[in-house]
């Protein structure tokens, strides 16, 4: 079996939209390999957003491909690219996109319950555990509009790993959160890709965040530079 667990060649996205068209990624070449840590950084306005989503399969290209454990994301219906992110994908949104309706615990819950692989018992003790490392055990039967702002983004992490995918990728995940409680989410993280040999990709402006990866990409005219 390969060792990438994505890829991604000739990626590009022009937003053409208004008067002007706007090549936010120009022509991206880029693999990540099992158990690999990698963080994008970059200005604001540079793309990475725009990046994190064409990786997921959540906005389609202008031109180019990506594939997800050797799945060309373009070649799946919108039903299967659903399957494939829920078995192999987590995501962690800039604005973290919780289930209103929803407790913390059952927003964590989601993606196990989705896969229809666990007991409901089984999924809600899994979605405790998590929630507890990432500190929230206090917090499990609250609906995001009752949580903080971090707390909301740490329910959002433990959603994208609990069901230990093949690839996380994260939008500016510790960008609310103090010191220690971010270095806590780095420490799982850390865990995970050894233990589980899950990727990630964090797209942070946080230099302690990035200095932990193994590899560190600039986003800056389209292009990602390494180093
Ligand atoms: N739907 C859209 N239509 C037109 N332009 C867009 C659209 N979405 C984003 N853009 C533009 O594309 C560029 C990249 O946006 P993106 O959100 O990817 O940046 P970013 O690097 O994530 O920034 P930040 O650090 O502020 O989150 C920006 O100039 C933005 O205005
Ligand atoms: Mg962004």
């Amino acid at each position: 079996m390969s060792n990438v667990v994505l890829s991604c060649n000739g990626l590009t996205k022009v937003y053409d939209e208004g008067p002007e068209h706007l090549t936010v990624l120009d022509s991206i070449d880029f693999q990540v390999s099992k158990g690999e840590r990698i963080a994008i950084v970059g200005s604001s306005g540079s793309g990475k957003t725009t990046l994190l989503n064409m990786l997921a399969g959540l906005d389609s290209a202008s031109s180019g491909s990506v594939s997800i454990c050797s799945q060309d994301m373009a070649a799946l219906n919108e039903n299967e690219r659903g399957q494939l992110r829920n078995r192999h994908l987590g995501f962690v949104y800039q604005f973290h996109h919780l289930l209103p309706e929803f407790t913390a615990l059952e927003n964590v819950c989601m993606p196990l319950l989705l896969r229809r692989e666990c007991a409901v018992s089984e999924a809600r003790s899994r979605a405790e555990d998590i929630l507890k490392t990432v500190g929230l055990e206090q917090r499990i039967h609250h609906k995001p509009s009752e949580l903080s702002g971090g707390e909301r983004q740490r329910v959002a992490i433990a959603r994208s790993l609990v069901g230990q995918p093949s690839l996380v990728l994260m939008d500016e995940p510790t960008g609310n959160l103090d010191l220690h409680t971010g270095e806590r989410i780095h420490q799982l993280m850390l865990e995970l890709a050894e233990q589980v040999d899950t990727s990630f990709v964090v797209v942070t402006h946080d230099p302690v965040l990035a200095a932990k990866m193994d590899r560190v990409f600039q986003l800056r005219e389209g292009q990602l530079v390494e180093g």
